[in-house]
């Protein structure tokens, strides 16, 4: 006999919004114990006849279970939930999307708190979540140990991907991603506009749009070889000299359809300064280094 008792093997999620609503269906679905909480109560009852627990208050979710999962919209509404709740020995994974900064200093919070943490940045929408084959999936980092600790728990909703020890990385992917997904809208909205007060069907564009940039998505290979091996002329394809005629012609067309540039200037002007630079024999590696060189924060 011990006195020392048993791990609690349930686990606690805080904030059932769109994304913690899904995430705790999956849970359940699965046969987790899990115990809930949520700022406004209504949206938590629900979850009672599915066979979570619901907390009364955050603090006594937390008490409920080692394991504490928070998905809430920001890192502030993250600070003034866990505000004087008692974390010592929880595994705190918070899935809330935030920046790199706010993740590492989260993380010191938390430690400092009794806790071990690990940020979470959720590649999916909602209804991603819980479905096998949906390509949902999250990116992790801090602590390895707490990670390994409730792999099981956390690969429920979405593939996992483990990113490192510092808590900044879960974030730092997740945005790398979302920045670039920006960008790729930004580039369709412009493509419909050109279109649009055309005699085509935009669900026919769309359908063009999306095996297009499917099929151009390895260029992002090219750059990486590049950025390895700092020779940013091996295996160019389409270099800039020719894509700054292209350009040209993409303004004159949008000028032509009435569409403003205002989306694409921005890319085109960088392109055209590596070019005025003497790298038009590239292709546009070079504009990470632009963009670094004409970053204004503090960076790392
Ligand atoms: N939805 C998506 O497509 C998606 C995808 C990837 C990542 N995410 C991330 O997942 C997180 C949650 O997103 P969501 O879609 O679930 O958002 P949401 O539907 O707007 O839900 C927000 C949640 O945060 C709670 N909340 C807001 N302010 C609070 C405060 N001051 N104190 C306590 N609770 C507070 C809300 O509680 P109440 O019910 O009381 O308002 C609700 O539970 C966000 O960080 C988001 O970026 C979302």
């Amino acid at each position: 006999m011990t006195d020392t008792p048993a791990p609690r093997t349930g686990s606690t999620l805080l904030g059932l919004g769109a994304m913690g609503t899904a995430l705790a269906s999956a849970w359940l679905t699965a046969g987790h114990d899990l115990t809930v909480w949520n700022r406004t109560a209504a949206r938590a009852r629900p979850f009672a006849e599915r066979g979570a627990t619901v907390a009364a208050s955050a603090a006594e979710a937390v008490a409920a279970n080692d394991l504490v999962v928070v998905c809430l919209l920001d890192d502030a509404s993250v600070r003034a939930t866990l505000d004087g709740v008692d974390l010592t020995g929880k595994d705190l994974v918070n899935l809330t999307t935030g920046t790199p900064g706010s993740g590492r200093a989260l993380a010191e919070w938390a430690t400092a708190r009794g806790a071990r943490f690990v940020d979470g940045g959720i590649m999916a929408v909602p209804p991603m979540i819980g479905v096998p084959g949906s390509g949902a999936y999250v990116f992790y980092s801090g602590s390895a140990a707490a990670f390994e600790a409730h792999h099981g728990t956390l690969a429920v909703p979405a593939g996992t991907k483990y990113v490192g020890e510092d808590p900044g990385f879960a974030a730092l992917y997740d945005v790398a991603l979302l920045s670039a997904m920006t960008g790729m809208f930004a580039g369709v909205s412009h493509a419909f506009a050109l279109v649009r007060k055309e005699n085509i069907d935009p669900r026919e564009l769309a359908g063009l749009l999306s095996g297009w940039l499917t099929a151009m998505s390895g260029y992002a290979n090219g750059i990486a070889g590049h950025l390895v091996t700092g020779d940013y002329t091996t295996g160019v394809t389409s270099n800039l000299a020719m894509m700054a005629e292209g350009n040209a012609t993409m303004l004159r067309t949008a000028q032509e359809q009435g569409v403003s540039p205002e989306l694409l200037q921005p890319f085109m002007r960088l392109m055209q300064q590596l070019v005025d630079d003497g790298h038009g024999d590239e292709d546009t590696t070079g504009v990470v280094d632009l963009l670094l060189s004409h970053g204004t924060g503090p960076g790392r």
